[in-house]
């Protein structure tokens, strides 16, 4: 088995609500990622899919540092973020880097490509001006765009270019991970091909890890090596990319997939239809969180939370069915 680079064990994120009365504290959370555990391999891409609001982003920024989490932790190279002195955080943050989901908001407009692109190398004091320069030149080739674009801004670029810059900010410091928040969901579909097939190209090229987010089960089809399902804050289904798109379990892995557009016109596969909507996350379900929507609930889902518990080789589940 590969080595785990990341590995998150019973990670939480609540959120406190304001109350609405002055000096009051309040005692209600959104809990946007309620105790999830898995590993990342690697030099693997590891799907996370589910709706939006199921904690997707907040679990990257956990991953990332960017906020701290209520309980559970994050061990980067079997070492746990929470507790690393000043230098190896420093270290940690280099090797971890993200490409958000907009790629219209996340460049700051008043500045150059090229000043874009240097600024992690600024930040984390990596060489001089000349050999930083020399660097953004090198990354905007790696990305597919050219030097003489390093002085024009990002408006002058279209979406799909502008995530490429974005790429080429997050490799800037030699990272071994990235967080691909939601990367290509703001593209047009003839453009997400072209930066989904870069982030492999680069993926070879530099032995990176990905950890790879979409609502989408469609586009994480042709990215990933394992998927992970979300629903409400936690994991539901965690397995290989044949494991869960060939012999999903939990149904709702299985409501996702029937969304997905057929790969022939040959295969039989009905939709199903979930009722109801996502329920709020300052208050899930009782029990099964998706017990008020499961086409195949039954009386223990209503007060046993299902545990993910390994059924066949790598695939884990969390669903009293199994
Ligand atoms: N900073 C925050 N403060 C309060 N609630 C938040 C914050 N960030 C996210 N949330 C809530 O946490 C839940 C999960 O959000 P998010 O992680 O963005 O989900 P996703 O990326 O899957 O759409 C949502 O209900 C969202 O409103
Ligand atoms: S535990 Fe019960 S309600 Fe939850 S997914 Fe399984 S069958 Fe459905
Ligand atoms: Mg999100």
């Amino acid at each position: 088995m590969a080595e785990a680079i990341i590995k998150v064990e019973n990670l939480k994120k609540h959120f406190p609500i304001q109350n609405p009365i002055p000096f009051k504290k309040s005692n209600q959370s959104v809990k946007a990622v309620d105790g999830v555990s898995f590993e990342v391999f690697r030099g693997e891409t590891l799907g996370i899919v589910g709706e939006s609001g199921c904690g997707k982003s907040t679990m990257a920024r956990l991953i990332n540092q960017l906020v701290r989490p209520t309980d559970g932790k994050v061990l980067f190279k079997g070492q746990d973020l929470a507790v690393m002195g000043t230098k190896e955080i420093r270290d940690s943050r280099k090797s971890i880097q993200m490409v958000f989901q907009n790629p219209y908001a996340s460049l700051d407009p008043r500045k150059t490509i090229k000043q874009l692109i240097a600024e992690p190398l600024e930040i984390h004091k990596v060489g001089d001006k000349r050999s930083r320069l020399k660097r953004v030149h090198e990354l905007l080739e790696v990305v597919g765009l050219n030097s003489y674009h390093a002085d024009r801004y990002p408006h002058e670029f279209s979406g799909g270019q502008r995530q490429r810059i974005n790429i080429a900010r997050a490799l800037a410091l030699n990272p071994d991970v990235i967080i691909c928040d939601e990367p290509v969901s703001a593209l047009d579909v003839s453009v997400q091909a072209q930066v989904i097939n870069l982030l492999k190209d680069l993926q070879k090229k530099f032995s990176l890890t990905y950890i790879f987010i979409s609502h989408d089960l469609n586009v994480v089809r042709y990215m990933c090596d394992r998927i992970a399902v979300m629903y409400l804050g936690k994991i539901v289904e965690i397995g290989s990319y044949n494991e869960i798109y060939q012999n999903p379990l939990h149904p709702y892995t299985k409501a996702l997939l029937s969304a997905v557009p057929k790969e022939s016109p040959y295969e039989k596969k009905e939709r199903i239809l979930l009722k109801g909507d996502v329920p709020s996350p300052v208050h899930p379900p009782s029990g099964c969180h998706f017990h008020q929507r499961c086409p195949q609930a039954m009386e223990c889902c209503k007060s046993t939370v299902p545990e993910l518990k390994q059924n066949g080789t790598n695939q884990r589940v969390a669903c009293h069915l199994y």
